[in-house]
């Protein structure tokens, strides 16, 4: 069960840098009605979050009405990729609200017709088409309802997804998710899964291929019935690659039983891992890839890319969807892409990668309330929970988010199973100095935590 940060304001420690500002009593005081009425009106589920009211949000940086500013090390759940409100999106924008053109469905406009030529230009051959979507579940539901007609024709049902892989939270996608505490509400209704360890990080030791053979032979399912193996390029929950032979290995077993190779991009991709996508690290092509958050850095948008002849498999108006390639969500991917690729900022999230890399290892190496760091790029999972156990420590994990936000650093809540993980992801767009300025921030907090 996930928890809900206290909204009594502390006097806390005023601090004033280039990047983060706090002025105020932390939850602002003046914020309590806006954070109460959000807590009175939505869901329970909806209140997991630090208790900063997003007024702005521009670069590396989110402010408050109050004065207050965050280093933001979330991007907003690994959405703002190209930094907040970059320019190129904000413009492309405006011009689409000025026409106004706010709305397209299926018909066609030239702003989508764009989209998903670029989308396709970024992609490597053969993955050549494209349907877009609005959120990342949807991508994937997509995605595996895609790979299971394919696979029906010739009596192919099965999926094979990753222990600890993360989806979505739309039926099927939370189903293909292999995060325990989440598949007891529902059934999986007709879809079958199996679930294979994830080899890539300390928790799982065999990190050979014959895991996931193994697996599979002892749950039962023959080779013949599987139609498609998806996983996140990295796993969300941690933050871990699979190993690049295992990945090589993965590509040549789908390739010799039939099975389509599906990855989940909706974290990874947009230079998140220092690639433009993330199986770029395993040189390998999966056949179907499912887009989302970073793909518009902002504005809802998801896609799936893949082989014309699993992509074209229904015919006109057979795979559609309301608000497919939203005019505003096209105009806001074709700027967060531009400002992207002119500003370099796959180079620079490998580089600055290599900043977090050093920094991160040197500072939570001499903490015993750190299990393992695992990530690439500008993703990083600090597992927070007791050194030589697995058990993850998911108030701790809480209680660093807590103290960092109220120093001006912004996490998102800890995720991962049982909690215990702290994400790190701040825009791409992000300077060596932000990254100093923010480890030293984590190093601080994790100081007072671990006494
Ligand atoms: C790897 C992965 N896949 C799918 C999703 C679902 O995306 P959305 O929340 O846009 O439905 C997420 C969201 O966190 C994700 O991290």
């Amino acid at each position: 069960m996930g928890r809900l940060y206290s909204l009594i304001p502390v006097e806390v420690e005023p601090v004033e840098t280039r990047y983060r500002r706090i002025s105020t009593k932390i939850p602002v005081p003046e914020s309590i009605p806006v954070l109460e009425r959000l807590r009175k009106y939505e869901s329970r589920s909806m209140g997991g979050q630090p208790p900063v009211v997003w007024d702005r949000a521009e670069g590396v940086s989110v402010y408050d009405a109050y004065g207050n500013m965050w280093l933001d090390f979330s991007s907003g759940v690994l959405v703002a990729n190209a930094g907040h409100g970059n320019k190129p999106a904000v413009e492309g924008i405006r011009k689409e609200l000025e026409k106004p053109l706010l709305h397209n469905y299926c018909f066609p406009s030239e702003i989508r017709s764009l989209a998903v030529e670029k989308l396709a230009n970024l992609s490597p051959k053969p993955l050549d088409k494209v349907f877009l979507l609005t959120t990342g579940a949807e991508a994937v539901e997509c995605a595996i309802k895609l790979a299971r007609t394919w696979g029906g024709k010739k009596g192919k049902k099965t999926i094979v997804s990753f222990e600890g892989s993360f989806h979505g939270r739309t039926l099927g996608a939370q189903m293909a998710g292999g995060i325990p505490g989440q598949k007891e509400w529902a059934d999986f209704a007709g879809l079958s899964v199996i679930h294979v360890p994830f080899p890539g990080e300390p928790r799982c030791p065999d990190r050979s291929f014959a895991l996931f053979e193994s697996t599979l032979e002892k749950s039962g399912v023959s080779t013949g019935e599987v139609c498609a193996v998806i996983s996140e390029t990295y796993q969300g929950v941690s933050a871990a690659l699979m190993p690049r032979d295992y990945a090589v290995s993965l590509r040549a077993w789908c390739d010799r039983h039939g099975a389509l190779l599906i990855f989940d991009e909706i974290q990874a991709g947009f230079g998140r891992t220092g690639r433009m996508f993330g199986f770029m690290h395993y040189g390998i092509i999966p056949d179907l890839f499912c887009l989302g958050k970073g793909i518009s850095g902002s504005l809802p948008l998801s896609a799936v890319v893949g082989r014309p002849e699993i992509m074209d498999q229904y015919g006109p108006g057979e795979m559609t969807s309301t608000h497919t390639g939203n005019p505003l969500s096209c105009a806001a991917f074709l700027g967060s892409i531009r400002e992207i690729e002119e500003n370099g900022l796959v180079e620079n999230a490998r580089a600055m990668g290599r900043v977090f890399k050093e920094e991160l290892e040197r500072i939570c190496g001499g903490c015993p309330l750190v299990q393992f760091l695992c990530g690439e790029g500008l993703v990083w999972g600090i597992q927070i929970g007791r050194k030589g156990t697995d058990a993850p420590d998911p108030d701790t994990a809480f209680r660093l988010v807590e103290r960092c936000m109220q120093k001006g650093l912004l996490f998102f809540s800890p995720v991962g199973i049982g909690g215990g993980t702290v994400k790190v992801n701040p825009p791409l767009s992000i300077t060596r100095e932000a990254v100093l300025e923010g480890c030293g921030v984590i190093g601080e907090v994790l100081g007072e935590v671990c006494r």
